[in-house]
């Protein structure tokens, strides 16, 4: 490993009072302003010694070149030979990638245009389907966007739990609703079962075509086609755009139509302008790096385990699942990118909630638990709502507050009222939560988890703890009780399934 890891963890560090009363101008060094995001990283641990040494590890871990291969379609996933080129679907990339997606996205957009000029009908639904990065992202652009005058009713459903499905198309004329069938591979198993499902309540419904009625968001375009959607009504991406990573091509296709296609351009410029910033900020003035560095520092030199994120807006209610997703299934892993076992943990698991909820339910343990959670705030300066202005005024002044309470403590006689202090947080103060705003804070945190993982020394591209769980079920479901541990067996057996 790099001997700056080494000076990273040896480093002595002082207590984050003491930081700011030895450095007036603190504030004003750790903050960045970039896409009407203010980065506050002040109340970190981290000075400009240690700054340097992060410099260094970056430098060690060849961040520079691993950030190049990245926008120039390099092979940064090498455990299934590929690139990945999410930031092409926004325009920066390899000029190939680049033009590519911007065709898929002139076809997508073909489809949006005759949804609305009537081809299918009157259309006020679309009932999404897909799993994992082939729905969350969406509902996470539906969810913070998408509260006011959305124009369709959308509805995203992910769990095989058929519940889901119930839940989502009550209420739902069968008549008057598409379905997209959203899976990068088109063979995930609670998806198919789900689209068959909407298939036979379209069929239920007097629907004289169901597959006529639905479209598919894929990579894999045959399959598709071989489940029976028509090729008109596929809407391609390349295989070069990661699940997690897939939000911004046709599986943003419910955000596209649902949100207005000048809502979706816009998401994708505001995440451009964020690719520029990584691309050319320099370490120390780099938001997803900065951001990076103070992951690595917990986690390495702290022992954190575990990062909270928590959105002070309810628009953003939906990120701390997105960012579940985005962070623990790219940088969860255990063997470095040439396959050599890790002797360093990796990610951090990523939880969090909403604020104020949070205050009221989980932020005991931040205070006084036993675990140093590094926290997140996110939280906007233009509320979403005509109610009292005092609404927003408590929202922002209690997540100041809890900045300030993590980082102060409080001593007292009595031990159950004593507040240790000196817990680490970062603020992201945005403008307002619009599609561009969005847009890059969602690339931010993007090319943050591309940071962490290099300087982890890990591939974010790839995904294979998720196979053996999927492997076992197949076999469970095709030979039955065979072959597993007693408690398995037991357990398949007394579900008299
Ligand atoms: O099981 C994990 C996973 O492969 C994710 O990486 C992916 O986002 C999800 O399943 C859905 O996959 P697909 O889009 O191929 O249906």
């Amino acid at each position: 490993m790099h001997s700056a890891r080494k000076d990273i963890i040896d480093h002595a560090r002082k207590p984050l009072t003491e930081l700011f009363a030895q450095d007036a101008s603190r504030v004003e060094k750790f903050t960045i302003e970039q896409s009407a995001i203010r980065f506050d990283f002040s109340k970190n641990h981290i000075d400009e010694k240690l700054l340097e040494k992060f410099v260094a590890l970056a430098g060690q871990a060849a961040l520079e070149d691993h950030r190049e291969s990245l926008f120039s379609g390099g092979i940064v996933n090498p455990t299934e030979g590929r690139a990945a080129e999410h930031s092409a679907e926004r325009g920066n990339g390899n000029i190939d990638a680049v033009a590519e997606a911007k065709a898929l996205r002139q076809r997508m957009r073909g489809l949006v245009d005759a949804i609305e000029a009537g081809a299918f009908g009157e259309i006020r639904h679309l009932l999404h389907i897909g799993i994992g990065g082939s729905a969350l992202g969406p509902k996470l652009l539906i969810d913070a966007l998408g509260r006011e005058d959305a124009g369709y009713d959308v509805k995203i459903v992910s769990n095989v739990d058929a519940a889901a499905l119930a839940e989502a198309v009550n209420g739902m004329d069968p008549k008057k609703t598409l379905i997209a069938i959203a899976s990068k591979t088109f063979t995930t198993t609670e998806t198919l079962m789900n689209a068959e499902s909407a298939i036979e309540w379209l069929r239920e419904g007097a629907v004289d075509d169901p597959h006529g009625r639905c479209i598919a968001l894929t990579a894999n375009p045959e399959k598709a086609l071989e489940w029976g959607v028509d090729e008109s009504r596929i809407l391609p991406f390349s295989e070069t755009v990661g699940g997690r990573y897939s939000l911004w091509c046709s599986i943003g296709f419910p955000a596209a139509l649902g949100l207005g296609w000048a809502a979706f351009e816009e998401l994708l410029e505001g995440a451009a302008a964020m690719d520029r910033h990584f691309k050319s900020a320099p370490m120390a003035g780099n938001a997803p790096v900065m951001s990076a560095f103070v992951d690595y520092y917990y986690v390495q030199a702290c022992g954190s385990q575990t990062r909270g994120v928590f959105a002070y807006d309810e628009r953003l209610r939906l990120l701390p699942d997105y960012l579940q997703q985005l962070e623990m299934e790219s940088n969860g892993k255990s063997v470095t990118s040439e396959g050599d076992a890790v002797d360093y943990p990796t990610a951090p698991i990523t939880w969090g909630g909403v604020g104020t909820d949070a205050q009221h339910a989980v932020f005991q343990l931040l205070h006084q638990g036993t675990h140093l959670v590094p926290v997140e705030f996110i939280i906007a300066k233009t509320p979403s709502h005509d109610f009292d202005p005092a609404h927003h005024e408590t929202l922002l002044t209690n997540c100041f507050a809890q900045g300030a309470a993590l980082m102060q403590g409080r001593e007292s006689d009595d031990p159950a009222r004593s507040y240790a202090g000196d817990r680490p947080s970062t603020t992201l103060l945005i403008e307002d939560v619009t599609p561009a705003i969005l847009g890059a804070l969602i690339a931010f945190y993007e090319h943050r988890t591309f940071a962490n993982a290099v300087l982890l020394g890990t591939n974010p591209f790839d995904q294979f703890g998720v196979e053996l769980g999927k492997e076992i079920a197949k076999s469970i479901a095709e030979n039955g009780p065979r072959g597993y541990d007693g408690s398995t067996m037991a357990l398949i057996e007394a579900a008299e399934f």
